[in-house]
């Protein structure tokens, strides 16, 4: 395949980007799109040019730090699949590809395509960690019984990988799908129980101080989200939330 890449480019996060064009030949359909974006860095590299600077790391959907947004959807054409899961066989001969970092005003550009997502990483901090008695009279994790559904919905919650696509997804840059993964993973298990109300609203409160926009119901960032991370999460969040407050 021969295409037309249009790649957001831009130093540091002081100066202002712009969209460059790229043709590139003999893209392969096998091919993943990183792979994609190698073959188009060796060519630059070799004619002295800087590459392309993207974020990448486990490159098989695990780690969530692809963060692309593909032709305006973040991860691309494709359904339940990360950046580096994409292959090139969902494009065509021909095609224009415009490739652009994930846009949120609390995910700065720090480099063309990579973005900083700490602000994910003090949400989860501010939701602290779960009390676990070590008095030497600790309950086997295995003897604690945990209803299946809750169970399933707990591990469903927790397959949540923080790529922030469902932020990128949102017209209000919204964080509420991966805080509710995050506050759900807890809430649904024994364990999680005892600093339930603390963490609700710990990990709300650093949320918005990271300036992520309000939830506005428009379910954009589950249909984007590569782990279909449910909106029933956003729901239950709120329940804790009201009661969290209440208690409060
Ligand atoms: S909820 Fe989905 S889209 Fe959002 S950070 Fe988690 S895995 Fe990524
Ligand atoms: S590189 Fe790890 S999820 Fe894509």
């Amino acid at each position: 395949m021969k295409l037309t890449l249009k790649i957001w480019r831009q130093k540091n996060s002081q100066t202002k980007g712009e969209l460059k064009t790229y043709p590139i030949d003999g893209v392969e359909g096998d091919m993943s799109f990183l792979e994609m974006l190698d073959v188009l860095n060796e060519g630059l590299i070799n004619k002295g040019e800087e590459p392309v600077v993207f974020d990448h790391d486990c490159r098989e959907g695990i780690c969530g730090s692809c963060s692309l947004q593909i032709n305006g959807e973040p991860h691309g054409p494709d359904r339940l699949v990360t950046t580096c899961q994409l292959h090139m066989r969902m494009f065509n001969d021909g095609d224009t590809i415009v490739i652009e970092p994930f846009r949120a005003k609390a995910f700065p550009v720090i480099k063309d395509l990579v973005v900083d997502r700490s602000a994910f990483d003090r949400i989860q901090q501010a939701g602290g960690y779960i009390s676990v008695n070590t008095s030497g009279n600790t309950i086997d994790a295995n003897t604690i019984p945990v209803n299946k559904h809750d169970a399933d919905e707990s591990f469903n919650a927790a397959t949540c990988i923080g790529c922030g696509a469902c932020v990128a997804a949102c017209k209000n840059a919204s964080a509420m799908l991966f805080t509710s993964a995050k506050v759900s993973q807890f809430a649904l298990l024994p364990q999680g129980r005892i600093e339930a109300t603390e963490r609700v609203l710990n990990m709300v409160a650093q949320m918005d101080k990271e300036g992520f926009g309000n939830c506005s119901n428009t379910g954009a960032c589950e249909i984007e989200c590569p782990k279909g991370i449910s909106l029933e999460n956003i729901a239950r969040m709120n329940r804790e939330y009201l009661s969290a407050s209440l208690k409060g």
